[in-house]
This record gives structure tokens, sequence and C-alpha cells, in this order.
């Protein structure tokens, strides 16, 4: 930077090397660049266009920038800390290129309405990409929910068992989770896809400009109506960690039940040895990794969202170098949620498998069916908390003498209360008990069935 300095005349001297490191950002901006050269094709035909440029510089400036692409795309192309970052480093490489046409491309434009649009155009592709994933993961979802129908497993609730379900209505819930997600990132991408390009520095530019040519151009939904905030809002970014937190979240919840359910204490799925490790000191050890990296990564995720609020809230208008911290988080994030994704997607699909078995023993092997006791009884006209007393009853004698309720006899349960007939056996077997919940939502098979075609039209319609 000694002899070329990027700045004015005002400056007389380079920057310290330890200084210019610390502020380069084209280590991590680079992953920017297809962005920065698109938004600057759409600057210099704008440019043109307007005649602020002739429309020979304009075609020079755009040859010359996909000349850029090309040589970034074949490997040809890595600018180093000299460069500081990658706006300077495309406009300087255009400038060896095209000559004193390259330095036109600046005219009316600033680094900060720059990184801005540039930092939009990843995101909203890279949203796009999240969502595409998340249909992805859903008909996961949906094809192990499908098979699943008539697959007991034990509901929890305070991980004590509570109340027996379908798998198929486990399943779906993460399903509904993901649905969330998937329309959030999609109202999202609304506020992402505006753009600051023509804000300049701060207050707009005295050039005749036209901002729609190039937001059009761009294919931005709109522009910013004010300067100071194009330059300077990143509500989108934020906005963009909650989602992801939130699709963390979600995935952190199944990884935490999958590994769970691998333990030997519940020993409810297997994993395949594709998608788990073994010890290097214990033979019998097999490692459910993928969900335990998903939920070990989702505090980074929580991490950036934290970083980037706490960036923001001091920053006087308008752009601060503050700002250049917002790319890591953002990357890191989208990487984070993608590479998640990508493998408990494979985990569903393809590396675990429900033990029908192990399964269909754990729901019969509980009093997961007391509650359908005391409503068979309040059918038959026995006030709700009455009979939920007497069952608790019930259980504390059956605890006592080491039996489950399928295990009384009929006198026993004629002896408890002589509404009790012989259809009380089928009332509590677990299958029942999961089939008599059909309300609405409920868990009960043909709601399941409904439930299961609804989230496929859903899939198909949006
Ligand atoms: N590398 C900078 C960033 O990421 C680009 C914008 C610099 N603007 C400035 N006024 N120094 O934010």
């Amino acid at each position: 930077m000694t002899e070329q300095t990027t700045w004015s005349q005002r400056f007389e001297s380079a920057l310290h090397p330890a200084i210019a490191y610390f502020n380069a950002s084209i280590g991590f901006d680079i992953e920017l660049i297809e962005y920065d050269i698109t938004g600057s094709v759409a600057h210099a035909k704008m440019l043109a266009h307007t005649g602020i440029i002739s429309p020979q510089e304009g075609e020079k400036l755009v040859a010359g920038l996909e000349q850029i692409r090309t040589e970034y795309r074949e490997g040809k192309f890595n600018p180093g800390i000299d460069a500081e970052d990658v706006h300077f480093a495309v406009e300087r490489r255009l400038t060896e290129i095209t000559g004193d046409i390259g330095k036109k491309l600046h005219t009316a434009r600033s680094r900060n309405d720059q990184v801005g649009t540039d930092t939009r155009l990843y995101l909203r592709e890279q949203i796009s990409q999240i969502r595409h994933q998340l249909r992805e993961f859903q008909s996961v979802l949906l094809s192990l929910a499908q098979a699943n129908v008539e697959t007991l497993i034990p509901g929890y609730t305070h991980l004590q068992r509570a109340q027996p379900l379908s798998l198929a209505h486990h399943l779906l819930a993460y399903f509904e989770m993901l649905q969330r997600d998937w329309e959030r990132l999609g109202e999202i991408y609304q506020r992402v896809n505006i753009s600051p390009l023509g804000s300049g520095a701060l207050a707009g530019t005295t050039f005749p400009i036209d901002r729609h040519y190039t937001a059009s151009l761009l294919e931005f939904g709109g522009v910013y109506s004010n300067s100071l905030d194009g330059v300077s809002d990143r509500d989108f970014a934020i906005e963009f960690l909650c989602a992801a937190s939130l699709i963390m979240v979600h995935l952190s919840r199944l990884s935490e039940e999958v590994i769970l359910w691998a333990s030997q204490e519940f020993g409810f799925v297997t994993l395949k040895d594709s998608c788990s490790t073994g010890s290097s000191i214990m033979p019998q050890k097999k490692n459910p990794d993928v969900p335990e990296l998903v939920r070990g990564k989702t505090g980074r995720v929580f991490g950036h969202l934290q970083a980037m609020l706490v960036l923001m809230k001091g920053l006087p208008l308008a752009y601060n170098k503050d700002l250049q911290e917002d790319k890591e988080a953002l990357f890191d994030s989208v990487k984070t949620v993608s590479a998640c994704l990508e493998a408990m997607t494979i985990l569903l699909r393809e590396g675990m498998e429900f033990k029908q078995q192990r399964l269909a023993e754990a729901v019969a092997e509980d009093f997961s069916n007391a509650t359908d006791v005391a409503d068979y009884l309040a059918t038959k006209g026995v006030p709700f908390r009455e009979a939920y007393n007497l069952v608790g009853k019930v259980v504390k004698t059956s605890l006592q003498s080491d039996k489950l309720l399928k295990d009384l006899s009929l006198e026993e349960w004629k002896e408890l209360h002589p509404a009790f007939e012989e259809d009380i056996y089928n009332a509590i077997a677990p299958r029942q008990v999961v089939a008599a919940r059909n309300s609405y939502g409920g868990t009960g098979f043909e709601q399941v069935r409904l439930a299961l075609q609804n989230a496929r039209d859903r899939m198909i319609r949006e």
C-alpha cells in the first residue's frame, strides 16, 4: 500500500502492516466476490443508462468485471491483504484490465452502499438454498411418518412416560416446526430483498443516478427510501440470525431425542454405521455423533445472533466500521445451518432405524394407559375427577403388587367400580389408547392420516 495507496492524497504514509492486517476483511469477504461483481455490473450499466458514463465505457466495465468473475472461478484471482477488502480488490483488478475506465466504476457509489448490496444479494441466495434444504428434510420426515402411522412410541411429559403416540404424530411435530421455519425465511426474504444501492456513503449522490434501474437489474423487490437507513440497516441480518437460531433450536431438540432414543436405556433406534462412530478405547461403543454435533453447533448460531445484536445497539448513524463484523457471523451461521440440515436429512433418511419390536414392548410396559381408564369411567357417567382419583389408587396398588393395568382380572376391576366391563381390556390396549385420541390435531390414527395429507398438500402447494 506504500506507493499505490487506496486513499486520497490526504494520506502521506501507508498503514502500519499490523494495522493493515487488522483492518482488512478480504480474508473473509472474498466470499462475496461474485455478488460484488454482479452488483458492480448493475451499477456500471446504470451509469451508462443514465449517461453518467458513455455506453462504450459501460460495456468495457461490464466486460472487465465478467473477466474478473471468470478469473476467480478459474482460481486465477486471489487478492491478498494489500487489497483490504473484496470491493477494492475487484476495483483494482478492473483498473488493471481496463485502464483508466476502471477508475470510473466507483462514480456515484460508496463502499457503504456497495457492501450492503453485496450482503443482501448473498443472503437472499442463501435463504433460498436453506429453504430448499428445509423442504428436503421435511419430505424425509413425511416419508418416515407415512411408514410409521401405526408404529407406537411412548409419549413423554417431564420426560416421564405420559401417553403412547403414533410415531408419525411425533415426527409430524417436527414437520410443523420446519414448516414455520420455511415460512419465516420466506417472509424475511422480502425484507432482505431491498436495494440500498445508490444510498452513497450516507446522504445519496450528486449524480443523476437511477436507483430503481439497478434494483430491477438485480431483481430486488424495492429500494430503501432513506439513504442513512440504507447504508446502516442490518435488521435483515439479525432477522435471518433469529430464523437460523430457531431452525437450530428445532434441529437440536430432535437431536436430543435421537441421542436419547439411541441409548441403551431407551433403545428405540439403532444408528447405522454410516452415521455413527466408535470409541478409540471402548470397543462396544457406537456414538451418535451427528445429533451431538448438531446440538453442539446450535450454540454457535445463538452466539452470532447475540453478537450481531450487541454490534448494532450502540451504533450512531450511519455507517461505522463495526459493521464489517457482520459478515463472519452471517457466513458461519449460513454454513452451520446448511451443514446441520444436510447431516440430519441424511441421518433420518438412511442412518437410523426404529426398533419396532422394542417400541411395541415399550408402550405396553407402563401405566401410560391410566388416563384411558379414567376416561372409560367418565364416559360411563362417573365424574372425571372421581374416576381420576380411583385410577390413581389402582396404579398405586398395582405398582405394589408389580402388576400392570392389563393384568387386573375383571373381578378386580369390578371391585373397584361396578361400571367396568370386559371391554376395559380393549380400552387400555396401547393401539386403542392411541386410536381413541381422535380429536383434531391429536394422535389418533385417523387424525394422523389427515395431518399427513394436509402436510403433503402444503408441500405441493407452496
Ligand atoms: N469492508 C467494509 C465492510 O465490510 C466495506 C465498507 C467500508 N466502508 C468504509 N466507509 N470504510 O463493512
